[in-house]
């Protein structure tokens, strides 16, 4: 970045300036250090903008024209990295406009006719939250895939539910993948949503009450793929809630990833052992020859932290803001780019992550059995076949899981005689509902963890990916 002398007045806006500003004002105010990442936004904006003008017969078409190719030629500069980004120049917007006057010379200057910086960055930023809305789509769509042929591969195979991270009872390991599967719906349509909502052009609300000039509002929205100008200028220039539906969305997202990769920590320990995870995800220890860390797992449930922390900053920048404009506003950016290339490179771990992920089978199901997971059926058995109140059941099975604990047993390992002693009126029949292959396969409601439910869930999915 070259910096110019501080002596000279701003070219774009310096008229009434004798003197340029101090050099900390100069590092406070200019925001060409990150919001260069519009420049495609920002030229995009500027070439509706001038093809507009000169339909609309504000400029002539010979202006527009060497506007139009004039900002392709700035275009091809950046893209080519040896654009001369100037922080004297602010921020992308002047950067691009003193580059195209020194491109195309006097027609450069009335590109900004009947338009303000306002109604730009509010056009440019919103295009680009766009975009990320569906990269977000697409890296959601993406996981839910990955997540779903994992349920496939195991939509029987027996696991333990936990609540309190306790042993609950039985479920199966594709009713666990499809349970993130929901979730990821969930935030796939969050995204949908906020895209639909942001779809409006900001562009033609000018500084903040709309132009004299005789502009087409439905012509630029149009051209950039919005739905519609937005209606009231006021709004148009000075909300931001576009990027805090954006950014909420990341973070509850961010959430639910978290969440998975948590679990996928816990499962990849020596301890459980439910999954094994592939060499290319996975780190070695420079001191223990032993160590396989999920340092991808980590760093996902750790990253998320950023795109919470965005959206905090983004929201407290905004709440006192009176209307219109406000340069607090410029605090959006910087905030917004990192948490979305967080919540995609996130995206892209944990989609990676899962595809190459391995669950073991016979782990998951002798762990399925383990902690007294059938006690809930053996409950219910006791409602079902001999009458007794829920109530009961659940005093009679407590002294029972107390016996078994006693002696270091579980469950099934009690004999007929074991169960008599504490009601006679048990019978034989009943260690048919203590395995975890006969619970899960009970457990037909809608929705629960029999493994024709899952399928049917995988079902569905897979219909609405198709
Ligand atoms: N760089 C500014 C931003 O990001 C552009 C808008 C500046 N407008 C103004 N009136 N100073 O918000």
């Amino acid at each position: 970045m070259t910096d110019r002398p501080k002596t000279s007045a701003n070219s774009m806006w310096g008229g009434r300036f004798a003197a340029g500003p101090d050099a900390i004002m100069e590092a406070i105010n200019a925001s060409i250090g990150f919001d260069r990442r519009l420049y495609a936004q920002d030229i995009r904006g500027s070439r509706a903008h001038a093809a507009m003008l000169a339909a609309t017969g504000i400029i002539s078409d010979s202006d527009a024209e060497a506007i139009g190719k004039g900002l392709l030629t700035v275009l091809s500069e950046i893209e080519a990295g040896d654009f001369p980004f100037q922080t004297a120049l602010e921020d992308i917007h002047m950067n691009v406009e003193a580059r195209l006057k020194e491109v195309i010379g006097e027609p450069a200057g009335r590109l900004h006719t009947g338009r303000s910086r306002n109604d730009q960055v509010a056009t440019d930023f919103r295009l680009w939250v766009r975009d990320q809305c569906d990269a977000a789509i697409e890296g959601l769509r993406a996981l839910i895939r990955a997540t779903v042929t994992q349920a496939e591969a195991g939509a029987d195979w027996v696991m333990p539910g936990f609540t309190h991270l306790q042993t609950a009872q039985p479920v199966t390991w594709g009713h666990h993948m499809m349970a993130y599967v929901e979730m990821f719906g969930r935030d796939l349509s969050r995204f949908q949503d906020a895209r639909a909502r942001m779809n409006e052009s900001p562009l033609g609300a000018a500084a903040l009450a709309g132009t004299g000039y005789p502009i087409d509002r439905d012509m630029t929205a149009q051209a950039l793929g919005f739905d519609r100008p937005m209606a009231n200028s006021l709004d148009a220039v000075s909300d931001r809630d576009f990027a805090l539906e954006f950014l909420s969305a990341s973070a509850i997202c961010a959430v639910h990833l978290s969440r998975l990769a948590e679990e996928l920590v816990i499962w990849s320990s020596a301890q459980f052992r439910f999954v094994s995870m592939s060499d290319k995800w996975s780190t070695g220890s420079s001191i223990m020859p032993q160590k396989r860390n999920p340092d991808a797992a980590e760093l996902i449930r750790a990253k998320i932290g950023r795109i919470l922390g965005a959206t905090v900053a983004l929201f407290t920048v905004m709440k006192g803001l009176p209307l219109a404009y406000s340069k607090d506003m410029q605090e959006d950016k910087e905030q917004t780019f990192d948490a979305a290339d967080t919540l995609m490179l996130a995206l892209a771990a944990m989609t990676g992550m899962l595809s190459d992920l391995t669950a073991n089978r016979d782990r998951l199901e002798a762990a399925a059995g383990i902690g007294f997971s059938t006690a809930t059926d053996l409950a219910d058995w006791l409602v079902r076949e001999l009458g007794l109140p829920f109530r009961d059941a659940h005093h009679v099975t407590g002294s029972l899981v107390a016996m078994a604990e006693g002696r270091g047993v579980d469950l099934p390992d009690l004999t007929l005689e074991d169960m008599q002693s504490v009601h006679g009126q048990i019978r034989q029949d009943v260690f048919n509902v203590l395995g975890v292959h006969k619970s899960v396969a009970s457990r037909q409601s809608y929705g629960g963890t029999a493994p024709d439910q899952v399928r049917a869930q995988i079902g569905r999915w897979k219909e609405k990916l198709a």
